[in-house]
């Protein structure tokens, strides 16, 4: 009798876990679905309670993915859609748009290596999340982000449909490994730890504020914060070179954009006090784009939070970033308004 009522309750508790009776119907469409990253990003996302419809897009491949990620018994209906035809029909009301699409590093490469591919798809997308969905969050993954995001904003801006409170370059990743790295150097539980990144997606550009991670420790010396802070800049170097060939971060990418993402739905939804870092519009530095803290709420981006106290290896690696990251941003700018 125990055993059922406990079964029972553990049933009842499993029910109300995964309940979507009072969340909203939220249309989440990834973009590049097929893919590293947008296979398991498919999985995450149906697993999220918060989403009522996902949406498939790729070139190929997602007719399979969707039919896959389709079986699993949770809330969110799933299509798949394939091809440019199909693009505005997997768009169509979507409140928030994850592109992952595009191609990934490989050994040797920098991320704007990958500018002159990734660089038209995402001007290509854009342009049909303008025509197709202009009020969804956009979450940008697609490498180089430094310049992937500025590209978005142009082809918005062109659209009329620019709202800097909806676009979202995806630095998740950065963070998490600066709390996996912070919690395995400082010794302390990994789930307790906050640790901010600021500034872009690429090399020198991210930059982990370990002088604010949580819980703070005296354990760590400069040696130790300059290599911590080394090995977050080099994380994605780190999975691409152990792939030998075989692409970049696609599982710990595919948990990094599912945190967005649901951050995003949580702050549509209107949950309080919903913050992360994303590389977002900006008036935090001279930069027209940047990534820092940034409280997320029913429009998208309620307020970028600013730097807070800063040690003086981070004041240094500020102002050695800017330029790197200023030529990014132009970059993007540039192309997006040429081709
Ligand atoms: P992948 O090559 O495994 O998958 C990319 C997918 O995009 C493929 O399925 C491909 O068919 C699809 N695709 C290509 N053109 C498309 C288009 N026009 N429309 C829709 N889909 C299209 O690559 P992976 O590993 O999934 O990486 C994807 C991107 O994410 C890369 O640019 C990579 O650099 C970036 N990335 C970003 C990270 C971040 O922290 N923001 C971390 C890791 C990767």
């Amino acid at each position: 009798m125990r055993s059922f009522l406990l079964r029972s309750a553990l049933k009842r508790g499993a029910i109300r876990s995964f309940s979507s009776e009072s969340a909203p119907e939220r249309k989440v469409a990834i973009l590049g679905a097929a893919g590293g990253i947008g296979q398991p990003l498919a999985l995450l996302m149906k697993l999220n309670p918060l989403v009522s419809t996902l949406s498939l897009y790729d070139i190929m491949g997602t007719p399979g993915v969707a039919a896959d990620v389709s079986h699993i018994n949770t809330r969110a209906q799933v299509a798949g859609f394939v091809g440019d035809d199909q693009l505005g029909d997997a768009l169509k009301g979507a409140d928030v748009v994850i592109i992952p699409a595009g191609v990934p590093r490989k050994p040797g490469m920098t991320r704007d290596d990958l500018f002159n591919i990734n660089a038209g798809i995402v001007k290509g997308l854009c342009t049909a999340i303008a025509k197709h969905c202009p009020g969804a969050l956009v979450n940008m993954i697609s490498n180089p982000v430094n310049s992937t995001v500025p590209i978005a904003a142009e082809v918005f801006k062109k659209a009329g449909t620019y709202d800097e409170k909806k676009l979202f370059g995806v630095t998740t990743l950065d963070v998490v490994r600066a709390k996996t790295f912070y919690a395995g150097k400082a010794k302390v539980p990994v789930e307790s730890v906050n640790v901010p990144v600021v500034g872009g997606h690429a090399g020198i550009t991210i930059l982990p504020l370990f002088s604010q991670a949580t819980p703070a420790t005296n354990a760590l010396g400069a040696e130790d914060i300059t290599a911590l802070t080394k090995r977050t800049q080099d994380g994605g170097t780190e999975v691409v070179e152990a792939k030998a060939g075989k692409g970049s971060a696609t599982l710990s990418m595919a948990y990094a954009g599912a945190v967005f993402a649901d951050a995003c739905l949580k702050g549509l939804n209107g949950v309080p006090d919903v913050v992360e870092c994303s590389f977002v519009q900006s008036t935090v530095t001279e930069l027209p784009f940047f990534a820092s803290k940034v409280r997320l709420g029913k429009n998208g981006v309620e307020e970028v939070l600013g730097l807070g106290p800063l040690s003086d290896f981070e004041k240094e690696g500020l102002e050695a970033l800017k330029p790197e990251l200023k030529a990014s941003i132009e970059k993007g700018i540039k192309f997006a308004n040429e081709n």
